[in-house]
């Protein structure tokens, strides 16, 4: 059993900042060759905050422009020397506002973001994998992708379908060494969720008070698992959504 990920080459969406930059610094720290993709202005900055001992990678792009989509694809994996092994499909973007006035703007942007960018990127770097009969898919979910929610019905449906679209690509390609998992992150204190606090308290009160952990969960709260499935201990793991809730989804 390895969690080792030395010569692994491992590209992480959104690791800039939040979530995914806690899960890409753990992929760095776990030995994986990184690159980050983000647009955040500190992407750069971000970068170089985790490199000790070897670089880390890191290019700009607007993962809503699927259009052009194979042209970033294939600079990324330039970067990474032409070969992908791990794609962690991390970016992600929130609006919060009651259906009936929800902008349509936001709700294409969100899809755009949250679903769309996530199956261009996964279908390229999916083919190449398939071509090396290896590669390791992680996307990530929500508590969203179990349950709706209220005042966020594009990141919700965006999140559902992430989940199912997680499901729909491993069984495509597990049989053929590409295993595609999701992990579904609870209640988590970010700047995503920061909002709510403020503008719907009561809302985050009823929340904190159903966690089973009695706390909001954070990045490092997450990194485990994505090492652990980047790494050959997950080997027959594939077709996945596993939550990291602090307990909430079973109570
Ligand atoms: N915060 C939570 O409680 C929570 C819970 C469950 C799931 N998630 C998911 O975790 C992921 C990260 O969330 P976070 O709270 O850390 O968010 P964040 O805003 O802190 O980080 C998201 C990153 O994605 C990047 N990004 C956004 N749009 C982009 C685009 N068009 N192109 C390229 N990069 C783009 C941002 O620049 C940023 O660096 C998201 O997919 C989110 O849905 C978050």
């Amino acid at each position: 059993m390895e969690l080792n990920l030395a010569h692994k080459n491992i590209v992480v969406t959104g690791g800039a900042n939040g979530l995914c930059h806690d899960i890409a610094k753990a992929y760095y720290e776990a030995g994986g060759n990184l690159c980050i993709m983000d647009i955040a202005p500190n992407l750069e900055e971000a970068a170089q905050s985790m490199e000790k001992d070897r670089k880390v990678m890191h290019y700009r792009c607007d993962l809503s422009d699927i259009d052009h989509m194979e042209e970033t694809y294939e600079a990324v994996k330039t970067l990474c020397g032409g070969r992908i092994d791990v794609l962690f499909n991390g970016a992600g973007i929130q609006y919060r506002a009651k259906a009936e006035v929800f902008p349509l703007d936001r709700w294409k942007k969100i899809i755009d973001i949250n679903l769309n960018a996530i199956f261009a990127l996964s279908q390229l770097a999916g083919r190449d994998m398939l071509e090396r009969g290896y590669g390791r898919i992680i996307n990530m979910a929500s508590m969203t992708s179990f349950f709706g929610s209220e005042m966020v019905p594009a990141y919700t449906a965006s999140k559902g379908a992430v989940a199912q679209l997680t499901k729909a690509l491993s069984n495509e390609w597990a049989g053929r060494g590409v295993h595609v998992n999701a992990i579904a992150p609870g209640y988590m204190t970010t700047k995503l969720t920061a909002d709510m606090k403020e503008k719907n308290p009561e809302q985050y009160r009823e929340i904190t008070s159903r966690i089973p952990m009695k706390r909001w969960g954070t990045g490092q709260d997450l990194c485990g698992l994505a090492v652990f499935l980047a790494s050959e201990a997950a080997d027959y793991i594939t077709g996945a959504v596993i939550p990291v809730d602090g307990g909430y989804l079973g109570k």
